[in-house]
């Protein structure tokens, strides 16, 4: 073997020379490195059902084509040096990979190695502890440990032995204890994330000491790492290269220094979740390259500053959750890459941000929580892949626009709470619709506006405002709804059973407190469907006849409490009532129930006082409600 090596070497220095053409192979003198290789996959095992969904998204190595007779530098996830044949790269993330690495794994033999990424395993082991035998890797360049199972401590060997790194990955896994201040040592480090670890902490020295020597940094991800001793004075000395940081949920305890918002080169600022870190969002010199800023759950004040107008890179932006006032700044008009926009639960006050309603990307826009004020738009020109629109809870006042209902992508409206009057705006035909041709149909009365626009929004909640006059029939065209809620306004009119019909999705409809509005039945109810509705909330309105378009469904709860139903509820109405958890039938002129025999509600979870209409009940043969948790007396009426 030795002979062979030895003629290998003259051959690779003679190609190294000549340099022309692939080299020949070397590594046929290495048979240790392969038997290493060959080891390591005797003490693993593989297994992708415990990946779940996310066993096919990623290209999976597999290590059982690892076989000796073929070279092992070719084998997947493997490259050797072209010159020396030693491995020097091995990459088997997301690969259903299961084991514990020992310190005896012949994994470490491998001592050229230069790249070791092993994440998104189920790995096990204290592999970062004292005497492990990973620091024996000194060309390493790049460790990705992510995601696995490993446990124990960080050995400031770590720091002190694999000096080359410049990638490092821990995050995702059970690592514990102090990071050393020995961290300093890892100078050429361009990235190091250790999030999400289980219970790591920096001391106010290591971290300084990591600010004033990384000064390569590009990527610095350490949410969830306890930086409660770390001195905010630190960041200061945070490298000018810097272009990701993430510290939420660091516990951070201060002052923001605004001078980090100022990093040259930063892209991403994340500081979510530090509740005791305070201070003002600063007024200019935001690092123009910003493409997400996520400040929220923080204990920012002041007012928004109009310098974000300037930050036209900016992707995304979450404000929520902080103590800011004063009016929003209306400068979103160049922001043409924002796609989503947070600044709820604040203390904002003024009218609405008009130029946020022209922006083309915007996918999110949450504004809830607040005392804005004024009137929506009457018109807009964005919002195309607009998906979630949150005002609830401000003081919006005006009409609900058409628009809403007309833009493509929306999915979840809510205005609740809100100051809105008048009737809901009637949809109109678009003006780009010059002829509508509806001959040889059987299309009777009008027309369903969603020919027109194919929306497919699923949540409208409108409840809690001054919203007057009938329901529009194009709410009702809203084919795809799974939640209507228009409870708490002074509505009027009658919604017809039949108006509903189209709404098959509906799982929850809240229409109550609106004491002008009724609901009529027809004839064809019993042909209706709402397989999913599972929630009917009609109390406070004037509904004079037991509604049973719901007859067919598998109703939770049903409220029609407060409302001016005579006459009776048939035992063919209540037949689908074995899965009620609520039902309110309370202050109503029930009076006959001549078909209803038996009326069993045990075995629910109905709680409180037993309701007074089933005192009205006098036909029951038998009232069972055993085994729920009524309290007080039975009521006996008449
Ligand atoms: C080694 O060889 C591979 C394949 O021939 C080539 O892609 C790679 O660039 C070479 N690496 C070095 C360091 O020469
Ligand atoms: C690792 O070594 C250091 C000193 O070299 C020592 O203080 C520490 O307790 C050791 N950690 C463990 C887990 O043995
Ligand atoms: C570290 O690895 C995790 C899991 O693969 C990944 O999500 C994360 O982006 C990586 N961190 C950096 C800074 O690349
Ligand atoms: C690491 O996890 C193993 C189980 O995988 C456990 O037995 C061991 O005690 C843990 N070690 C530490 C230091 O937490
Ligand atoms: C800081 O980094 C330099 C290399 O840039 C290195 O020589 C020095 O040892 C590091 N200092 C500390 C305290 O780790
Ligand atoms: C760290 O920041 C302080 C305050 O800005 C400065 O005086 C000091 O020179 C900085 N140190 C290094 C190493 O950049
Ligand atoms: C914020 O400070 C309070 C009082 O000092 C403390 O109880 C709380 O745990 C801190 N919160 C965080 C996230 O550090
Ligand atoms: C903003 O940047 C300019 C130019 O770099 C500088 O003169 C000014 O002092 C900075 N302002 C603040 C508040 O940092
Ligand atoms: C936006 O940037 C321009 C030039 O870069 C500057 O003149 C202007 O004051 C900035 N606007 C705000 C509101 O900071
Ligand atoms: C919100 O702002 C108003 C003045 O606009 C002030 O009176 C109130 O105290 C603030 N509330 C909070 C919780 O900061
Ligand atoms: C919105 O865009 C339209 C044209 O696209 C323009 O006429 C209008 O002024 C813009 N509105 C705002 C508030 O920027
Ligand atoms: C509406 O939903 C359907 C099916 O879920 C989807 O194919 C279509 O693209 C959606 N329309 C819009 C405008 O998002």
């Amino acid at each position: 073997m030795g002979s062979l090596c030895l003629v290998l070497v003259v051959l690779l220095l003679s190609w190294t020379l000549s340099s022309s053409g692939p080299p020949p192979s070397s590594h046929l003198c290495l048979p240790h490195q392969r038997d290493a290789l060959l080891h390591f996959k005797t003490t693993i095992s593989v297994d992708c059902d415990h990946y779940g969904r996310y066993r096919d998204s990623y290209p999976r190595i597999d290590i059982e084509s690892w076989k000796k007779s073929l070279d092992f530098c070719s084998w997947e996830g493997i490259k050797c040096d072209n010159i020396t044949g030693h491995v020097i790269y091995i990459h088997l993330s997301h690969s259903c990979l299961l084991g514990s690495l020992f310190a005896s794994n012949s994994l470490f033999q491998l001592h050229n190695l230069q790249w070791l990424d092993l994440s998104s395993n189920h790995f096990r082991g204290s592999l970062l502890e004292n005497t492990s035998s990973l620091f024996h890797f000194h060309g390493l360049q790049r460790l990705n440990l992510a995601e696995n199972l490993f446990n124990g401590t960080i050995s400031s060997k770590l720091f002190s032995q694999l000096v080359s790194l410049t990638h490092l990955n821990l995050s995702g896994n059970a690592f514990s204890g102090l990071i050393s201040h020995q961290i300093s040592g890892l100078s050429s480090l361009v990235s190091l994330d250790l999030s999400f670890l289980y219970d790591l902490r920096f001391d106010g020295q290591g971290f300084d000491m990591l600010a004033r020597n990384l000064t390569k940094l590009r990527n610095l991800p350490l949410n969830g790492v306890d930086m409660s001793d770390v001195a905010l004075t630190s960041f200061l000395n945070l490298s000018s290269s810097l272009e990701h940081l993430s510290l939420s949920d660091c516990q951070l305890y201060g002052e923001f220094p605004t001078q980090v918002s100022q990093l040259p080169n930063l892209k991403v600022l994340n500081l979510r979740g530090n509740e005791n870190f305070t201070g003002y969002l600063p007024n200019t010199n935001w690092s123009s390259g910003l493409e997400l800023l996520d400040l929220s759950l923080c204990g920012f004040k002041g007012s928004i500053p109009a310098s974000f107008g300037n930050l036209t890179q900016i992707i995304s932006i979450h404000l929520q959750g902080n103590s800011l006032e004063g009016q929003i700044p209306d400068v979103f008009g160049n922001l043409k890459k924002l796609t989503s926009l947070s600044f709820s639960s604040n203390n904002l006050s003024g009218p609405l941000p008009i130029t946020i309603f022209n922006l083309t990307k915007i996918t999110h826009l949450d504004l809830s929580n607040n005392h804005l004020e004024g009137p929506l738009p009457n018109h807009v020109s964005g919002l195309q892949f607009l998906d979630e629109l949150l005002l609830y809870n401000n003081s919006i006042s005006g009409g609900v626009p058409s628009w809403l209902f007309t833009l493509p992508s929306l999915l979840l409206v809510d205005l609740g709470y809100n100051k809105l009057i008048g009737p809901i705006d009637r949809i109109q035909k678009p003006s780009s619709i010059q002829e509508v041709d509806l001959s040889y149909n059987n299309i009777s009365d009008s027309i369903p506006y969603s020919i027109f626009y194919l929306v497919n929004l699923t949540e409208l909640h409108l409840s809690s405002n001054n919203l007057s006059g009938p329901i529009p029939d194009s709410i009702f065209d809203l084919v795809h709804l799974t939640l209507l809620d228009l409870s708490s306004n002074n509505l009027s009119g009658v919604i017809k059973s039949d108006m509903l019909s189209k709404l098959t999705s509906l799982e929850f409809i809240n229409v109550s407190s609106n004491s002008l509005l009724s609901l009529s039945t027809s004839g064809n109810d019993v042909e209706y469907s709402f397989p999913q509705l599972r929630t009917v909330i009609f109390y406070g309105c004037s509904v004079m006849q037991f509604p049973n378009f719901f007859q067919t469904s598998y109703l939770q709860v049903l409220d029609l409490s407060n409302n001016m139903i005579s006459g009776g509820i048939s035992k063919w109405e209540a037949v689908r009532w074995e899965g009620l958890l609520w039902l309110d039938l309370s202050h109503n002129f029930l009076t006959a129930l001549d078909q209803l025999t038996v009326l069993d509600l045990s075995k629910n979870n109905l709680s409180g006082t037993i309701p007074d209409c089933l005192g009205n009940f006098r036909c029951l043969r038998l009232l069972d409600l055993q085994m729920n948790n009524f309290i007080g007396k039975i009521p006996v009426n008449g």
